[in-house]
């Protein structure tokens, strides 16, 4: 949901540096782009509809040592370059971009509007921009017009300011903020993520909510409490990220790379810190009530993760999507112990509920990839995916590692910590030998071939595949634009037989486990009404139209069916020639509600 990034230091290409750095951060909206300089006397801003890595050359900046930059998934105002970021001020003497939502930008705006202010953009970021211009007519200086400001904003917004002196000022809450040095030259960096700048810096600090920061024509970083004023002290870190891994590795997408690199995020997993994750499985037993929550992707990954929970770990294991979590806030109690997995750490919908579940005294565990992220920072008990950047924007082996750890927790709370371990080391190697083996792939690739003019394609799953066919169908409906229906093999005879028909795909996930019978009852009831069955097995069976065979790794198989699921949407979006790392619409942190 929007991405900022600012540069202040010795270099005098900070335009450059900026575009690099928001190049990083493009997963987060890639609706448009703007950049603006400070040359010392005056602003010089660009901004442009689209892809900011679509930009190679033609953006010519005067010579800066201060930049910022945003890249924009669009919430307030359509996709135009009037709405792109930054927001000039009226007398140019600074810009504003913001990552957020001000959910009181209609009254605000109303305000303004009555006190002569006119409006070049439909934004609700323009409206800080006039606000600060507002306060500052009787606050100074202007770091107390920007505190002043901000706190009349509602929502979880993120700003970042460049005055045309080269002052950096930026305020957060909500959306992420994260400040990095180079401790050799002195330059100070501002990003949504780390990673973004850590090639460039070595350091980082954490920006908290409702913290002020200023980066003066000193080029030091200052940090203030928004709500009083007062300086806050900070620390800089070591930044431990690789860099490295930020390449297609000889893939054509960085999807197929991250599906590739499952068997090595599942060893990350297998070799966590046991102490750690015994400890966790001890307040999953001591929990008066288990709640596992998350959005999309990762929703389904704790819906995986309840299920491992109650059958292995036969604990009362509830699992919730972020954004419907209501309607339990009158269940939620103290002892009771919410788990979130998340790629980010930053989804609005679910800081949310663990914002309200740590206000009743409940204990939080997060499972994250991104480092530093607000989940992993407000949790009692919080574990690191260790996947490496996930660049897609769709998630693959995020989600994978995700499910591990819930089959990895589930065991140690059963008693079986070693078994666990031992299972996810053969999953691993099974999964690396499907991973290399050309005849599988081809065969993925020919049913993605094959079911690419369909319309409609369902998927059936049930008991320990249930949600990894509807994270197929997730994968599916992003990849390829299609529509796709996951459905629990038993209740398809209760409304969606209706649908079955003839050239109608069915992906059916058929383990060797003690629902296979239901599932093939399933399966002769969509083929009675001809649909075509693509199932995803260890044994043939007669009424296979189309068999993907995967080993038959027990208690695991559900964890291994992912891999041939999310194969088959990327080669879906190959062969439709959708842009496979970034679909349509959709931003990889999604920090608004
Ligand atoms: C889809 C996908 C999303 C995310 C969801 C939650 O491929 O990645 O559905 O799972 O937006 O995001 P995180 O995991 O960051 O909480």
């Amino acid at each position: 949901m929007c991405g900022i990034f600012g540069y202040k230091g010795t270099r005098d290409n900070a335009s450059e540096i900026v575009v690099e750095g928001l190049k990083r951060l493009d997963y987060r909206g890639y609706d448009s782009w703007g950049v603006g300089v400070a040359t010392g006397s005056e602003l010089s801003v660009q901004k442009q509809v689209g892809k900011i890595s679509e930009v190679h050359d033609g953006m010519h900046f005067p010579s800066a040592h201060t930049a910022i930059a945003h890249t924009r998934w669009a919430t307030t105002g359509a996709v135009t370059q009037a709405n792109a970021h930054p927001h000039m001020s009226a007398d140019g003497s600074f810009i504003l971009a913001q990552n957020g939502i001000v959910e009181n930008f209609s009254e605000l705006k109303k305000s303004l509007r009555e006190k002569g202010y006119e409006f070049k953009s439909e934004t609700d970021t323009e409206v800080i921009v006039r606000l600060i211009e507002e306060v500052s007519k009787t606050e100074s200086p202007f770091l107390e017009a920007i505190r002043q400001a901000f706190l009349q904003l509602e929502g979880r917004n993120t700003i970042i300011i460049l005055t045309k002196e080269g002052e950096i000022y930026a305020a957060r809450n909500g959306s992420p903020l994260v400040a990095g040095l180079d401790s050799h030259t002195g330059d100070i960096f501002l990003s949504s993520d780390t990673l973004s700048f850590a090639a460039q810096a070595d350091q980082m600090v954490v920006i908290e909510n409702n913290q002020l920061v200023k980066v003066g024509t000193d080029q030091k970083l200052e940090l203030f409490d928004a709500k009083t004023g007062a300086s806050c002290s900070y620390k800089w870190e070591p930044i431990n990220i690789s860099t490295g891994t930020i390449d297609k590795e000889g893939f054509d997408h960085f999807m197929a790379k991250e599906i590739h690199e499952t068997p090595s995020v599942i060893k990350q997993i297998v070799h966590q810190d046991r102490t750690k994750m015994t400890q966790l499985a001890e307040a999953v037993k001591n929990a008066h009530q288990v709640y596992v929550v998350g959005c999309g992707t990762a929703g389904f990954a704790a819906y995986q993760t309840a299920f491992y929970l109650r059958v292995f770990g036969k604990v009362n294991a509830i699992s919730l999507i972020g954004a419907d979590v209501l309607s339990y806030y009158p269940l939620f109690q103290k002892g009771d112990l919410i788990i979130a997995p998340s790629q980010s750490g930053e989804t609005a919908d679910v800081i949310e509920v663990l914002e309200y579940a740590k206000k009743i005294g409940m204990q939080i565990a997060s499972l994250v990839n991104m480092p530093g992220s607000m989940m992993t920072r407000m949790s009692d008990f919080p574990f690191m995916c260790n996947a490496g950047p996930e660049i897609c924007v769709m998630s693959t082996k995020v989600f994978s590692s995700q499910i591990t750890w819930g089959y990895l927790l589930a065991k140690t709370v059963q008693g079986k910590y070693e078994e666990g371990r031992e299972n996810l080391t053969r999953l691993s190697d099974e999964i690396e030998k499907y991973l290399t083996d050309g005849e599988k792939l081809q065969q993925v690739q020919d049913l993605a071939a094959l079911i690419a003019s369909r319309e409609h394609i369902f998927l059936l799953g049930k008991y320990q595949n249930f949600a990894v066919m509807s994270e197929g169908m997730v994968k599916i409906v992003e990849a390829s634009y299609k529509h796709a229906h996951a459905i629990q093999a038993g209740d398809l005879k209760h409304y969606a037989i209706t649908l079955m028909e003839k050239g109608i795909p069915v992906i059916v996930a058929v383990s060797e486990d003690e629902v296979k019978n239901d599932v093939m009852t399933a399966i002769n009831e969509v083929r009675l009404r001809g649909a075509e069955v693509i199932a995803i097995a260890s044994k043939k069976e007669d009424n296979f139209d189309h068999f993907l065979h995967v080993a038959d790794t027990g208690e695991t198989s559900a964890l291994f069916n992912v891999i041939p699921l999310q194969l088959l949407a990327y080669y879906l979006a190959v062969a439709l020639g959708n842009n496979v790392d970034k679909p349509r619409n959709i931003a990889k942190s999604v920090t608004v509600k």
